[in-house]
C-alpha cells in the first residue's frame, strides 16, 4: 500500500462473487491469471487440474489450489520465455482473467498472447473495464482506488475485432468485461500494434464519461444476466 493515495471510502468488491460465480458455471479444467497479488481472485480456480498466475511481485495470503503455479515476473517476460500451452500440461486455456498492470497497451498485450492459446469457446474476462471516475482512471495513479485506462481495450475490440463478443458486467468496483467468440488464429491487433497505441493511449474519458453504458456494452450485475452472458459464449 502506497501511503501517498488519495483513500476513499472502502469499494465494495462484489467481482469476487461474480468470478465465482462465472468459475462455478464455466467449471475450467485450465485457468490464467495475470496479476495475482494476494491470490484471492487465484484461489477461486478450484475445479482446474492446471493454472498459471503471473505476477512480477506477488504477495500471496491465500491459500491457493494444488494445481496453481504463481511465475513470480511480468506478463510480457512471460510470453517472452514461456509457453503458456506447455505450461498448462499441453492444454488450451479454458477461462483466463486480465488483471496486471492497468494500462491500455498492457491490457491490449495481454489479451492478444492470451488469445493465442485460447480456443475459439473459451472466455476472456478483463477487471477494470468500467471507470468510477476521471481521476480513478488517469493513466497515472494517485488514488488508491484504481482502474488505469484498461476501458480503452473494450473500444478498442470493439472497433477492431468486431468478430468478438463482448458484454462488461456492472461488478463494484470497476467492472468486469466478458470476452468470448475468441479467434486464436487472428492477426488484426498485433499488426496494428503501434497505430492502436497512437490511437488509444490519448483517448480521453470524456469520450466514454457520459456514455458508459452502450461503449463498454454495460450488462446488468445480476445472477440472471451474469449467466446469460455466459449460456451465450457456451453456445458458440
Ligand atoms: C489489482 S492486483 C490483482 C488482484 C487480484 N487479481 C485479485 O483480484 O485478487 C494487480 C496485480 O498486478 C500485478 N502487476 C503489475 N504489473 C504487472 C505486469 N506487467 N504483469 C503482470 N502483473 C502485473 C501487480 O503486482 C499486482 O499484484
Amino acid at each position: 500500500m502506497v501511503a501517498w493515495f488519495k483513500k476513499r471510502k472502502p469499494a465494495s468488491r462484489d467481482y469476487y462473487r461474480v468470478l465465482a460465480q462465472i468459475h462455478n458455471f464455466l467449471l475450467p479444467e485450465s485457468y490464467v491469471e495475470i496479476g495475482v497479488r494476494h491470490g484471492e481472485s487465484m484461489a477461486l480456480a478450484k475445479s482446474a487440474v492446471a493454472s498459471v498466475g503471473i505476477d512480477p511481485q506477488p504477495d500471496l495470503r491465500f491459500p491457493l489450489p494444488g494445481s496453481v503455479c504463481v511465475f513470480p515476473m511480468t506478463s510480457d517476460a512471460f510470453f517472452e520465455q514461456h509457453d503458456l500451452q506447455a505450461e498448462l500440461g499441453g492444454r488450451k486455456v479454458d477461462l483466463a482473467f486480465v488483471d496486471g498492470m492497468h494500462l491500455f497497451e498492457f491490457a491490449l498485450r495481454d489479451f492478444i498472447n492470451l488469445e493465442k492459446c485460447c480456443r475459439g469457446d473459451s472466455t476472456i474476462l478483463v477487471h477494470d473495464c468500467r471507470p468510477v471516475d476521471r481521476e480513478t482512471a488517469a493513466r497515472e495513479r494517485t488514488t488508491q482506488l484504481w482502474s488505469g485506462d484498461v476501458r480503452k481495450l473494450i473500444v478498442c475490440l470493439k472497433k477492431y475485432r468486431t468478430d468478438l463478443t463482448i458484454r462488461t458486467i456492472d461488478a463494484s468496483p470497476t467492472g468486469l468485461a466478458v470476452i468470448s467468440h475468441l479467434d486464436p488464429s487472428s492477426n488484426i491487433l498485433t499488426g496494428m500494434l503501434e497505430s492502436l497505441y497512437k490511437e488509444f493511449v490519448p483517448y480521453d474519458y470524456s469520450n466514454i464519461e457520459h456514455n458508459k453504458s452502450e461503449q463498454l456494452n454495460l450488462v446488468n450485475n445480476s445472477p440472471n444476466e451474469i449467466q446469460s452472458v455466459l449460456t451465450h459464449r457456451a453456445r458458440s
